[in-house]
Parts: C-alpha cells; sequence; structure tokens
C-alpha cells in the first residue's frame, strides 16, 4: 500500500491530537507525555498507517509549545518504528500490524535493521586499501590477529578486568570459544555445572565433548547460589560456567554479594570459573556491576567475549581472555579444528573499535534496546494473563515468561504461528522447565511490533485459558461410589 497517496488531511489530526492532557507538574518530561499519546493514538487506531501527523510549528502552536519538544516526541516515536518523516511531506503514521509479516520472538539476536551499513563499508574500504592487506589474507596466528588481540587486552586492562598475565584468544563467535574449552579442558565422564535453563549450544558443546552437565537452577537473581553449592560438593566439578549479566534465557543477573560469593565457592570447590560475558555490554538500566572475572583476584576466571550481540552476529567474531596456560591451551585446539579465525573480519573490527565507531553503535544498541525491552515488559503487562510471571531483565536481550497451568507453550506455538507470532518454548532451554515457560526475544524487534506479537500471543493464552478453564468446570463429576 502506498501510504502517501491517500495522504489524509493532517488538520484533523492536529484537532485530535490537541485534545491532549500535557500535566506540567509531572516528573514526565512533556514531550513524552505527548509521544505517549501519539502512540495510544496508534495503538488504539485513531490514528491509522498512512495518516500524516500535523508539522512541529503547527502542533507546537495549537499546544503552546516550544518546536522542539514537538520534534523530540516524533524523533521519539520514529526511533520505535510508530512514524516515519519523509524529507518535504512530513511525517506518517507507520503501519504496526502488519499481519502478513510474521513478527519472531525466537531469535537472540540484533535488528540487522540497526547495522550502521555506510560506516561498515567505509571501514571495510580502509581495510581493503590499506597496507596490512596481504599480511592479513596470510596465514596468522591461531590465537588470532594481532592487533585485535591488542586491542582486547587493553580495553580489558584498562576497565580492569585483566590483571596483566592474561592472553586473548579469537574464536569464531562465543560459540567456539565454549566448544573449544569442552574440547581442550574435559575428559569424557568430568562433571560441568550450567545454568539451567541455559542457551543450549553451550550445553551441547559441553555434552558432545563427554561431560557430565549439570543444571543448576537459574532463579530472578541468576545462579541460585544454594543449589550451587550443594553441587560443587556432591558433583565436584572442573568447570562452572556463569553468564552473570543478562542470562539468555531468562535475563537474569547476578547481584554484586551474590558475584562475591560464586566466585569464592567454585574457588573453594577448586573448580574453573568460566564466564560467558557476551551480553554485558548491553545494560539499559540499574547500575552497572564488574564482571567475575574483574572481581576474582586469582585472576584464573576464564572469559568469553563476542562482537554477535554488540555488533554484527554474521563476522562470527568472539573471543576469550584466560590466564596464559589456558589460553595456550585453547590456541592449540584451535589450532587443530581451524587453524585460525578469518582475518579480514577481525581486521574491519579492529578498524571499527579504533575509530570509537563501535563504541558509537553501543550507544545506539543501548539507547534502542532499553526502548524494546520497556515496550516488552509493558506488553507483557497488558496483554499476557494476569497470572502469568515474566523476568524484568534491565539488559541483555531476552525475557522469561511462566503461563500458567495448563498453558502449554510447545504445544501452543503452532497456533501462534498461524497468527503470525514466533517464540521458543521453555522446553528449549530446560529438560525441567514448566510446560507454561517460554522465551521472548525481543530485542530483534521494534517497539510497534513487540506490541502486536505480544498482544496476538495474549488474546491466544487468554483464549486457551479460558477455554482449559471451561472444558475443566463441564466434567461430569464423579460417580461418588
Ligand atoms: C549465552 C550465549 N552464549 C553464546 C552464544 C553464541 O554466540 P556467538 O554468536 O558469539 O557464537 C549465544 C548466542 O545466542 C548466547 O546466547
Amino acid at each position: 500500500m502506498d501510504y502517501l497517496a491517500s495522504e489524509p488531511i493532517w488538520y484533523t489530526v492536529l484537532f485530535m491530537l490537541t485534545a491532549v492532557h500535557l500535566d506540567t507538574a509531572s516528573h514526565t518530561p512533556i514531550y513524552r507525555q505527548l509521544s505517549d499519546h501519539i502512540r495510544e493514538s496508534i495503538r488504539s487506531g485513531n490514528l491509522n498507517p498512512g495518516d500524516r501527523i500535523p508539522p512541529t510549528r503547527e502542533l507546537a502552536g495549537q499546544l503552546g509549545l516550544n518546536r522542539a519538544t514537538i520534534a523530540a516526541a516524533y524523533e521519539l516515536l520514529e526511533s520505535e518504528g510508530w512514524i516515519k518523516g519523509h524529507v518535504g511531506r512530513g511525517s506518517f503514521v507507520q503501519p504496526w500490524q502488519n499481519e502478513l509479516t510474521p513478527i519472531s520472538f525466537a531469535s537472540s539476536r540484533p535488528s540487522e535493521e540497526l547495522f550502521p551499513l555506510d560506516h561498515f563499508r567505509t571501514v571495510c574500504r580502509q581495510v581493503l586499501d590499506g597496507q596490512d592487506l596481504g599480511a592479513i589474507l596470510q596465514l596468522g596466528s591461531p590465537f588470532g590477529y594481532e592487533p585485535l588481540r591488542r586491542w582486547l587486552i587493553e580495553d580489558a586492562f584498562t576497565s580492569g578486568i585483566s590483571r596483566g598475565s592474561d592472553k586473548v584468544v579469537i574464536t569464531n563467535g562465543c560459540q567456539q570459544a565454549l566448544d573449544l574449552i569442552a574440547r581442550a579442558l574435559i575428559q569424557p565422564g568430568d562433571a560441568v555445572l550450567v545454568e539451567d535453563p541455559v542457551y543450549p549450544g553451550l550445553r551441547e558443546a559441553f555434552s558432545r565433548s563427554g561431560a557430565r552437565v549439570i543444571g543448576v537452577q537459574v532463579g530472578e537473581d541468576g545462579y541460585r547460589l544454594d543449589l550451587l553449592e550443594h553441587a560443587l560438593r556432591r558433583d565436584r566439578p572442573k568447570l562452572v560456567l556463569v553468564t552473570p549479566s543478562f542470562q539468555n534465557p531468562t535475563g537474569a543477573s547476578l547481584p554484586l554479594d551474590a558475584r562475591h560469593r560464586l566466585i569464592a565457592i567454585v574457588r573453594d570447590a577448586g573448580a574453573l570459573l568460566v564466564e560467558n560475558a557476551i551480553y554485558a555490554g548491553l545494560r539499559y538500566e540499574g547500575a552497572p556491576l564488574p564482571s567475575l572475572k574483574a572481581m576474582d583476584e586469582t585472576g584464573e576466571t576464564v572469559q568469553l567475549g563476542s562482537f554477535s550481540k554488540i555488533a554484527f552476529p554474521g563476522l562470527r567474531v568472539g573471543w576469550v581472555l584466560a590466564p596464559t596456560r589456558i589460553a595456550a591451551a585453547l590456541a592449540e585446539t584451535k589450532q587443530w579444528c581451524d587453524l585460525h579465525s578469518d582475518q579480514l573480519s577481525q581486521a574491519v573490527l579492529v578498524r571499527f573499535a579504533e575509530s570509537g565507531l563501535l563504541e558509537q553503535h553501543r550507544k545506539r544498541m543501548i539507547e534502542t534496546g532499553a526502548l524494546r525491552l520497556a515496550a516488552c515488559l509493558e506488553a507483557c503487562a497488558r496483554h499476557l494473563p494476569k497470572t502469568a510471571r515474566f523476568t524484568r531483565p534491565q539488559g541483555g536481550m531476552n525475557l522469561w515468561v511462566t503461563l500458567p497451568a495448563p498453558l502449554d507453550a510447545a504445544e501452543l506455538l503452532h497456533r501462534a504461528e498461524a497468527v503470525g507470532v514466533s517464540y521458543l518454548p521453555g522446553r528449549f532451554f530446560s529438560a525441567t522447565a514448566e510446560p507454561g515457560c517460554l522465551r521472548l526475544s525481543f530485542a530483534g524487534l521494534n517497539p510497534g511490533k513487540i506490541h502486536r506479537g505480544v498482544s496476538l500471543l495474549g488474546t491466544l493464552f487468554k483464549e486457551e485459558l479460558a477455554r482449559a478453564r471451561l472444558a475443566h468446570h463441564s466434567q461430569p463429576a464423579l460417580a461418588m461410589v
């Protein structure tokens, strides 16, 4: 549909928007109150896709506000995907419920719409035109491309994560780092403690190496430390893996005191602590927490990182920061697996990082992620059955929903897909997850799609709940014999 072709007259919209009540005494800034009002008008159907919203000057005049305030409200709505400005033509309401486009909450990955493609092209060209291209295209070290390693080590050193006795091994994403650790450090039968529920790629990497993979329950605040302590005594694990910030799939983070205690109990048990910091750079709210590697005074903790969540998952570049002897064992194993990782990707990424573009992009990811997380939490509160529970992460890409019994997220998935929405059922992450559990990955969707998707899911779940209750009540009473 060509929304511009059907341009409705903006002053009817202007008339409607001037009905807004703006409270100057409120803690919510005026531009936010205004954007909330416009968003609500779109959601409720008072404004429709294709409607032209009034120029900033007109609305500012009508509301007695500064033009900059109106512009800030429009900018926010545009960043959320509700409206779109066309140079010389004005701003238009965007289609927020395109029935034909499936809305997938199934993948924990960044949205490619946010990739800074022009910057990326520029950096690629600089690398291709650079003097090092020959060396980049030659075989290199199994530890990875030296300039990227140097950048990562310096970054870890200046941010207090590394004490200087560590080495970096570049890997094909964090997934390969997990696989290399399993191959290099695990003998068949060794016990390995992992979170439950957990990212399946992690569980698989260790099970395939013959490890006894033992899940320890994750609660609102990450690992249940009472259970972890028990498992450390009972199973004498060689390794403990933990994603302390914005864990996949629950979004849970370990508070500071729990981090201290976890380091102490793992050290007392003589196990190696492996910290998966893949989501740590994506904090949207709350005070930052130090990484386990930074807190561990022995320097023994192994930390895994990746560019997949903060930048480009398709480049497949991750890394391990580890004491020298462990890094050497991993690099040796990597050599037998694939010699080393692609150096062109690494060269582009280090240039991207050194030029400040990575940090600029990460900031954008955080701003956008914050809006998406807020939209997801608001949509869950508004649309899911009242008895559903969901986690409230402060960052990352995922939240964990528990639907009330007897709803079964796996059984309902095909019906959700039939209305155009997908997610991953809890069983994918844990053999013991309650049937009602599911993961919503919100980072790849704009707020309009998040609201629409959760609203469709909410309708489906509520209908199913009502049907199940009706079926339960209409069961014949048991014969009292
Ligand atoms: C917890 C966790 N670890 C590792 C990975 C794999 O990441 P990469 O793309 O860097 O291999 C993922 C991907 O979703 C993840 O969620």
